[in-house]
Formats: structure tokens, C-alpha cells, sequence
């Protein structure tokens, strides 16, 4: 363990810190909670501002839309609130599937994630993989199960679809009074209180009772009177007797037969708490986000080349996860995007780019916001910064004072889309290689060669197929070349880890390639995940890996 000292007022700040992320299949609800979150941090003013950004970033599909696009889903890159005394960093993770190799790398800068599942529709491919990055680092998640207002699923089977399909326990922290048009507000476990939803009141929140259930069903059955906090009659909207038997014998059932949350484990990512609600009516919210200041961790240790460096200590450092060329004319620049790991951020501040040694000034940092852009004085860890790069850094660089670390690399994420690119401007042909190496060296593509051909094709991948559309965009407009692409039917890589002698014997389907990518990594490009599961039969005993973790 690195034993750096540590600095008290860096201490402080970061104890207030918490950094995180939403993940969740698009629709399950994910702006409609930030903005719910940002309206509790007093951020925005109205419902809808998020949305709004929203509805035009999905307005249209040409290329001013991915402008546009890029607008908000790629350039906006963390939201900030206060609440509770502390600083929330909320990472914007683009909600298209086709960004969401930017996605990966951004939960390489989140201390935990917040996972939104539909009650109607459980758990969805997206989220599924982004649920496996967040295992991958180990961080903590939280479960927000979204829409209890409409008629969904049973919440004991989304309980059990959770801990069957991650291996780890969901421990509810609430229990919802009905669902759908029956839906009358949340039980709190741990407080034992009713939170009462209407939905014909503004405020929609109408205090809280006592969880008596037998009075809770005489009210219902109209044979007592129940009055909230304010003294007012309780509104206990579709419920029946019978609907109040059933949700009390479940929340007995989840009593006894539950597990109790162990802030250890949620920490080592065994354990989720889940939390019911209903964002659009901002049903279970308030609930959610106090249940959540209280177990995200503040920023800690990060894993270096010399043992972890504590957060809280004096020397400041951080490591680009994500480098954007901005399309917005006004701001055509490069801006490398930094977590913030240990120390204190000052404007003008000088550090070394650990992998090339170089000393840098940065006078310029930069918190973005859409279109907006604001300059930072100070930061702290937890804090993402953008940085105005001119070529300068790599994903995954450590910026560093003092003694140079280099903090883990980023992961590769298997691509799913692989194309060949050309030139069709021969006079151009030396711009247009200068422009694939650096957007190869920056991280925006991945690039794979044949190992064995000597005519060295260099395939281009990306999780996304619109990760091409930008890339041949930059290629026009930082390189003046124009590009046509060349679709090659691969769908998946799978890395490898073994020597010449036995990478002959391995046994592949003839439509698979070997390749080696851009770091010199073996792996093999597959056509389906038949191809992949039948690879990995033929082959007993080898580890393919669809994300490649080591340097
Ligand atoms: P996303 O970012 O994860 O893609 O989802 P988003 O928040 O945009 O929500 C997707 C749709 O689900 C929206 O409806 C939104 O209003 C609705 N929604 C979100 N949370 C809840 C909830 O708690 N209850 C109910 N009933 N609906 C919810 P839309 O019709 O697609 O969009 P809009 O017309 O409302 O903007």
C-alpha cells in the first residue's frame, strides 16, 4: 500500500464525494430518475429539462442529429448536485446502445451504479451487459425497480430474476402497496412505516403511517378511520382487503426468508439493495436517493502500479477514460476526460503524463454540460474534469504530481461491428492513414490486423456501429479524407492467451479470422455466438475472454 500521507482538507471534500452511474436498457427510466435526482439537488427547476434534451437528441437520424446527439449524450459527461451535504457526481452514460463502448469506460470512473429495471419488464439485455462491466470492477449497485405505478411483474420473481441471473442477493429496502392502478405507496422495511401514494395530489406525497396491517385492512374494508401525519383521511386508492392480506404475508415472506444488508458485502458487490418506485411520479425517490447518500462509497483507494493510492492523499492525480472531438463548430477542439483519483485539482496546476513522461501545464479545465462549458478552479477525487487536449492523451493515461503511477489500463470491450475503411482519394492516402493511426491511438476505434496474412489488412472495430459513423465524420473534417467502408461479417472477438505451438493447434470454424490487435493481443473474430460457444467446446481447457483486461 502506497503510504502517502494524507491531506485533511482533500480528506474532507473527498468524504462528501459520491461518484456514480446509471445503467439500464433504454425506456426503463433512466432520465426520467436523473431528472427526479436533479430536481431534489435543486439542479433544475422544472420536470422535463432533462427530457427535453432528450426527445431532440432522438429527434431524427441524420448526421446533424448525431451532432446533436453527441450533444448531449456524449459531450455532457457528468451532472453534479449537492444534497444532504454532498457533492453527488451523477456520470452521463450515452443511453444508445451504439455509444456504449463509452458507456463501459465511463463506469471505469464510477465508485457505483445504479441499476433501472422495469417492473414489467425485468432485466434487459442492456442492462444485463453493463450490469457485467459493473461485476467486472467490483463496485457496488443499487436497484431501482422503476414504473411500480403500472401494472408489472410479480416483485418476488424480479427478486429472484436478479439474484439468478448475477449471482447476487437482492435485498429489498421497501416493499410497494400494489401495483398498477392498485398502487397506494411503499412500505419502508426498515422503518416499518406506510408511505402513502395519491396520485390525484400535487404533491403526491402524503406522509407516512405506522404499519399496522390489521388496521391498515379494517380502513380499507371501511371499518376504521386511518388518518396521515397531517390528520387528514387516509386515500388508500384500489386497495381491498384482500390486496392488503397478499402485499402483508409478501412483506412477511421477505422478512423471513430475506437476507439483511451488509454494508461489507453490498461493498464487494454480493449484495443489492432494492429499492420500488415510480419516477415519473417521484414515488419512492427521495426514498431511494437518502437510502443511497448513505451506502455509495465516497471515492477510495485506486489499484496502481505501486499498491493502491489513497484517495485522500496530497499529490493529485486522475486517468482519461474518455476523449471526445467536439462537432459543435463553436468548440472544435479534442477534450480528454479525467477522473479525478487522489489529491486537489488547481487551475494552471503542472502534472506528467505518466506513459510519456511529459510535463504539462493545464490551464484549462473545463465541466460540460451539453453545449455548455464552464472552467473549473478546483477539484477533488470523485470530480470529472475535462482537460482541452491537442493530441496530448490516450485513454486510460494517468495524469500525475510527484512520483509518476500509472493506475490499471482501461478494459477492451469485445466489438460488435468490424469493417474494413478506404480511401478512395489516392492523392489523400497519407492523411487518411496519419488520421486512422491517431484515432486508433486515442481509443476512438479498435483496430485488429491478420497475424498471419502479409498484405496486413487492418480491420477496424467498434461496439457500435455508429462509433463509424464518427469516426469517418473526423476523418472529413480533421483530415480532409473521404472514407467508404467496407462491412466484414464478424460480430464478436474473443482474446486468447497462448503460445505459437499451441495457438496452431487451436480448432476454429473456417469463418472465424485470427488477428492480433492494435496492442499486439492475440484473438480470434467470430461470426456468432454459436461460433463463440462452439469454439470454446472444441477448444476444452482455453480461456476466451470477450473483454481483455490485462495491458
Ligand atoms: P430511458 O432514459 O431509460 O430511455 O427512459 P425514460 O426516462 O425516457 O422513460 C421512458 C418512458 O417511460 C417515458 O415515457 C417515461 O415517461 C416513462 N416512465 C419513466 N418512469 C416511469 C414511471 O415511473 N412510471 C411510468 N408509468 N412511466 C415512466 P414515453 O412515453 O416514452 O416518453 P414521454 O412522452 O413521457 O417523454
Amino acid at each position: 500500500m502506497n503510504t502517502a500521507k494524507l491531506d485533511s482538507h482533500v480528506e474532507q471534500e473527498r468524504k462528501r464525494r459520491r461518484t456514480f452511474a446509471i445503467i439500464s436498457h433504454p425506456d426503463a427510466g433512466k432520465t426520467t430518475l436523473t431528472e427526479k435526482l436533479l430536481l431534489f439537488g435543486g439542479s433544475i427547476e422544472i420536470a422535463g429539462a432533462v427530457r427535453g434534451r432528450k426527445s431532440q437528441r432522438t429527434a431524427t437520424s441524420d448526421w446533424m442529429d448525431l451532432e446533436k446527439q453527441r450533444g448531449i449524450s456524449v459531450s455532457s459527461t457528468v451532472l453534479t448536485f449537492e444534497y444532504d451535504d454532498c457533492q453527488i457526481n451523477l456520470l452521463d452514460t450515452p443511453g444508445h446502445h451504439d455509444f456504449s463502448e463509452d458507456t463501459y469506460r465511463t463506469l471505469m470512473a464510477a465508485d457505483a451504479a445504479v441499476m433501472v429495471i422495469d417492473l414489467a419488464k425485468g432485466i434487459e439485455a442492456q442492462t444485463e451487459k453493463l450490469f457485467r462491466v459493473c461485476a467486472l470492477r467490483k463496485i457496488p449497485v443499487l436497484t431501482f425497480v422503476n414504473k411500480v405505478d403500472r401494472p408489472g411483474r410479480d416483485r418476488l420473481e424480479i427478486l429472484e430474476e436478479i439474484e439468478r441471473k448475477f449471482s447476487i442477493e437482492a435485498v429489498p429496502q421497501n416493499w410497494p402497496l400494489g401495483s398498477g392502478r392498485d398502487f397506494s405507496g411503499v412500505v419502508d422495511l426498515e422503518s416499518d412505516r406506510i408511505h402513502v401514494f395519491d396520485p390525484n395530489t400535487q404533491a403526491r406525497r402524503l406522509g407516512s403511517i405506522e404499519t399496522d396491517w390489521q388496521a391498515v385492512r379494517n380502513h380499507v374494508a371501511g371499518d376504521q378511520l386511518l388518518r396521515n401525519d397531517a390528520g387528514e383521511p387516509l386515500v388508500l386508492n384500489g386497495l381491498t382487503p384482500e390486496l392488503v392480506d397478499e402485499v402483508h404475508e409478501e412483506v412477511e415472506l421477505v422478512r423471513m426468508a430475506g437476507a439483511t444488508l451488509e454494508a461489507d458485502r453490498f461493498l464487494r458487490g454480493e449484495q443489492t439493495p432494492v429499492y420500488f418506485g415510480s419516477a415519473l411520479t417521484d414515488f419512492g425517490v427521495e426514498h431511494f436517493l437518502k437510502g443511497f447518500i448513505d451506502l455509495c462509497p465516497p471515492p477510495g483507494n485506486r489499484l496502481s502500479n505501486i499498491g493502491p493510492v489513497p484517495a485522500g492523499r496530497k499529490d493529485f492525480s486522475g486517468f482519461v477514460f474518455k476523449i471526445q472531438a467536439n462537432l459543435d463548430p463553436r468548440h472544435r477542439d479534442r477534450v480528454a476526460f479525467m477522473r479525478i483519483s487522489s489529491g486537489k485539482f488547481e487551475r494552471d496546476m503542472e502534472v506528467t503524463v505518466a506513459r510519456s513522461g511529459k510535463r504539462l501545464r493545464l490551464p484549462r479545465a473545463l465541466r460540460i454540460f451539453g453545449q455548455e462549458r464552464e472552467t473549473v478552479d478546483l477539484a477533488y477525487p470523485g470530480d470529472i474534469i475535462g482537460v482541452v487536449c491537442p493530441g496530448e492523451f490516450r485513454l486510460g493515461d494517468t495524469l500525475c504530481e510527484g512520483d509518476p503511477v500509472h493506475y490499471e489500463p482501461l478494459p477492451q470491450f469485445s466489438p460488435e461491428f468490424f469493417a474494413v475503411l478506404e480511401c478512395p482519394d489516392t492523392s489523400r492516402r497519407k492523411q487518411f492513414d496519419r488520421g486512422i493511426e491517431q484515432l486508433v491511438e486515442e481509443g476512438a476505434i479498435q483496430m485488429f490486423h491478420d497475424a498471419r496474412s502479409t498484405r496486413r489488412e487492418m480491420i477496424l472495430a467498434a461496439v457500435g456501429e455508429l462509433q463509424f459513423d464518427v469516426v469517418k465524420f473526423r476523418l472529413e473534417s480533421e483530415y480532409n479524407t473521404s472514407t467508404n467502408i467496407q462491412w466484414r461479417p464478424y460480430k464478436m472477438a474473443r482474446w486468447f492467451n497462448l503460445s505459437e505451438e499451441e495457438k496452431g493447434q487451436l480448432k476454429l470454424p473456417f469463418s472465424s479470422k485470427i488477428v492480433r490487435d492494435q496492442f499486439g493481443h492475440d484473438a480470434v473474430l467470430l461470426q456468432s455466438e454459436w461460433h463463440a460457444q462452439t469454439i470454446q467446446r472444441d477448444n476444452p481447457g482455453i480461456e476466451f475472454h470477450a473483454i481483455r483486461v490485462s495491458p
